[in-house]
């Protein structure tokens, strides 16, 4: 999917725009100190020898280059935005440019997630997200299974799976996602789930069940429950 990416912002810079070519180069680029201080790129929040059932090496890979080539092009993005002249600038052109950037402004948003998503110790959510998986779920054995079920319905395609409290529906809800720009509007994610191939491959091949019940092992609530805490405050 990744590839397909860039062969669209290819299509765009057809019109002459050299994005393209940078955003394609910067996507594969380790990060830079040039990129503003919005997006500059996290580290991993973990150890990634300690998480069980994803290797050092998938978890490396995959921020160094799926999430920090996301965060870089977003900012290549954005100063090809600033550079248009947006009085003459053609519609195609424009719509390009700010659709590429939805897509990466919520890659880095998602990764984030996700790679908070995971942790070493496992545990259980706090006391107040328990309470809200109960009361929405029933309890959090049906909301395991509609998570893991929905994350292996997306095996062999891509998306992500997301646990999102929506202040507008007053309850949790496992969100479907075919790729990083659908997200219910209101939506603040607690948990994610990649299924894009590169979360897995690496590790599990083509058994992408195997991946979900390894991520499922390796969850970490303490975002999740900050996040919900949060939200509710708010
Ligand atoms: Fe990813």
């Amino acid at each position: 999917m990744e590839i397909d990416r860039r062969t669209v912002i290819a299509a765009v810079a057809a019109t002459g725009a050299a994005l393209a070519v940078e955003a394609c180069a910067t996507a594969q680029q380790t990060p830079t100190s040039a990129a503003p201080a919005n997006y500059q790129a996290l580290p991993l929040p973990f150890d990634p020898k300690a998480i069980p059932g994803l290797s050092e090496k998938i978890l490396v890979s995959h921020h160094d280059n799926n999430y920090v080539g996301a965060v870089n092009r977003l900012g290549a993005i954005e100063a090809e935005v600033a550079k248009l002249d947006i009085n003459t600038a053609p519609g195609f052109v424009l719509n390009g440019l700010k659709r590429e950037e939805l897509i990466a402004m919520n890659s880095m948003i998602l990764h984030e997630v996700y790679f908070s998503s995971l942790g070493a110790s496992g545990g259980s959510p706090s006391s107040q997200l328990a309470s809200q998986i109960k009361k929405d779920f029933g309890n959090e054995k049906t909301w395991r299974d509609q998570f893991v079920a929905m994350g292996k319905a997306l095996g062999g395609g891509s998306g992500w799976v997301l646990l999102v409290w929506s202040p507008r529906a007053g309850k949790l809800i496992n969100q479907w996602a075919f790729d990083h720009t659908m997200n219910i509007a209101d939506g603040r994610v607690l948990l994610a789930l990649d299924m894009y191939e590169h979360a897995y491959h690496m590790d599990f091949g083509a058994r992408a069940a195997a991946y979900v019940d390894a991520f499922m092992g390796a969850i970490s609530w303490t975002n999740a429950d900050k996040m919900l805490a949060a939200a509710l405050r708010a």
